[in-house]
């Protein structure tokens, strides 16, 4: 009987031991994991903290971990850069990007309420994908112009060979153009007198050989030339930018494309002393859309063919757009002599409101005051002009087309243009050598007989210059 007790205790009592070490070894195993995920985490802080040092060499993260977007940032204040608008900052902003370069989906971050001058700087990728350019200071340029480092006129900043980045934030991006611009004034003097070449001057954001950007929300103002340029690139997306620069500032573009494809341009404000957009040689798929224009000289495709270049321009469309006190409104203009080709492009839905020639094609451009006379031309096909409608200040329509070969299936729908109070020019609209259609409501009614019908031989002439394109 009391064997049987003591028996029955000491089972129990071995119950108890192996629940006992059971709860020992989980417990250990639990505490070891939780160091190691301590551990890794503060590997991960040595690797990206922004606390500009070198980072070392980048093994690959074995384990999700917490919180990766505070680590991500890369800040130009931690890199050195001082924020106080005098001092300068270039290498502050060229150490954070290198730094955001190897990390995927960083952010090199211009923090608010800092002023920040950069030199010329170029910004190179390739990087990790899904870098970020968040902007929420402002970027100052050097404001002397003669002290602009004489090795970089060609432009600002400069972004080279970067993929899948974006640039947003509410700050500004200012070019300080101010002594750029008067200066070219005393070039313009110069050149009639005693044929001074006009000196060169920066673009202030460009981008070279790059895909898919998206730059959205930010500012950017007074550049010295053009503001925000893309060439040799792909997938592009603007979009909520505003651009601004006084309507006195030579030749400083908008938004200037060339031998760039697949584009959207749309709800931004740009307002500037020339081209809103400007789409030069080499572009395809560009759709701009929801843009308010003004000042400036409208929305334009060209000059192309300049010292009988090629030209390639096709598959346009351009909608949705108001214009104000702008010197144009659809524009296209070519150089005579050159080769090539402008085709399938649209014009759609656009308000003017006094601009001075809301619909124009000039085959004759020239920026002196003669060219010569040549054989010859970028060919244009295919161009649709459909609800334009508002006031203009000087003439309606002006198409001249080139004596060479004549514009054909240009198309003339539904336009309404009236003389603004302003007005001061011809109320007719005057067509050159432009084949096509008109329809729909047409204001002035000399739109109707304005455009040639037929040509069929033409068309087939015209057809065959795009050979040059493919
Ligand atoms: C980068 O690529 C990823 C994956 O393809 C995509 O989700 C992301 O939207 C891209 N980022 C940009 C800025 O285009
Ligand atoms: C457009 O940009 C402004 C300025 O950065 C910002 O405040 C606003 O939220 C943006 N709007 C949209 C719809 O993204
Ligand atoms: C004209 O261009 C538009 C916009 O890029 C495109 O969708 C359309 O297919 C093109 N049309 C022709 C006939 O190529
Ligand atoms: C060019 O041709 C036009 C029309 O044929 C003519 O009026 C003009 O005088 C010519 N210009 C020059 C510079 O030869």
């Amino acid at each position: 009987m009391k064997s049987k007790r003591s028996f029955s205790l000491l089972f129990f009592m071995f119950l108890l031991v192996i629940v006992f070490v059971t709860f020992s070894i989980i417990s250990v195993e639990a505490r070891k994991s939780t160091n190691m995920r301590k551990k890794l985490r503060k590997r991960h802080k040595d690797d990206h903290g922004s606390n500009g040092h070198t980072r070392g060499s980048h093994a690959p993260c074995p384990a999700p971990l917490p919180n990766p977007i505070q680590e991500n940032i890369f800040d130009v204040l931690s890199f050195g850069a001082k924020g106080n608008g005098v001092s300068d900052d270039s290498e502050a902003l060229v150490a954070a990007w290198k730094g955001a370069c190897v990390v995927a989906g960083a952010t090199v971050r211009v923090p608010a309420q800092h002023k920040f001058l950069i030199k010329p700087v170029i910004l190179q990728g390739p990087c990790m994908p899904d870098l970020t350019l968040q902007i929420d200071g402002t970027l100052l340029a050097p404001p002397d112009a003669s002290s602009w480092p004489k090795s970089s006129l060609f432009q600002w900043i400069n972004f080279k060979w970067v993929q899948n980045f974006t640039i947003k934030g509410s700050g500004t991006v200012d070019g300080q153009g101010y002594n750029w611009w008067s200066s070219s004034e005393f070039y313009y003097i110069q050149k009639s007198y005693s044929k001074q070449i006009p000196g060169m001057k920066p673009t202030a954001i460009r981008f070279y050989s790059s895909n898919i950007i998206t730059v959205r929300d930010i500012k950017i103002i007074n550049s010295p030339l053009c503001h925000l340029k893309f060439d040799n690139s792909k997938g592009i997306k603007v979009y909520n930018i505003t651009i601004s620069s006084p309507e006195n500032s030579p030749n400083t573009d908008g938004i200037h494309l060339q031998n760039t494809h697949d584009v959207e341009i749309q709800r931004s404000n740009i307002g500037t002393g020339d081209d809103c957009v400007s789409v030069q040689t080499g572009c395809s798929n560009i759709h701009v859309h929801h843009i308010n224009c003004g000042p400036g000289h409208g929305i334009s495709l060209g000059g192309l063919g300049k010292d009988k270049s090629v030209a390639c321009v096709t598959d346009i469309i351009i909608e949705d757009i108001s214009m104000k006190n702008t010197l144009y409104g659809a524009r296209i203009k070519t150089w005579q002599g050159g080769i090539g080709m402008v085709k399938n492009v649209t014009f759609s839905r656009i308000q003017v409101y006094d601009v001075m020639y809301p619909i124009m094609i000039d085959q004759y451009y020239c920026d002196k005051h003669v060219c010569k006379n040549q054989t010859g031309t970028v060919v244009i096909a295919g161009v649709k002009f459909d609800q334009i409608s508002g006031t203009y200040a000087m003439q309606p329509i002006y198409l001249a087309c080139s004596n060479s070969i004549p514009c054909t299936d240009v198309d003339l729908t539904d336009i309404q243009l009236r003389p603004s109070l302003k007005h001061q020019g011809l109320q007719q609209a005057v067509c050159w050598n432009s084949y096509g259609k008109s329809q729909g409501p047409l204001l002035p009614s000399s739109i109707d007989s304005c455009l040639r019908s037929g040509g069929g031989l033409i068309k087939r002439i015209a057809r065959s210059h795009d050979r040059v394109c493919y």
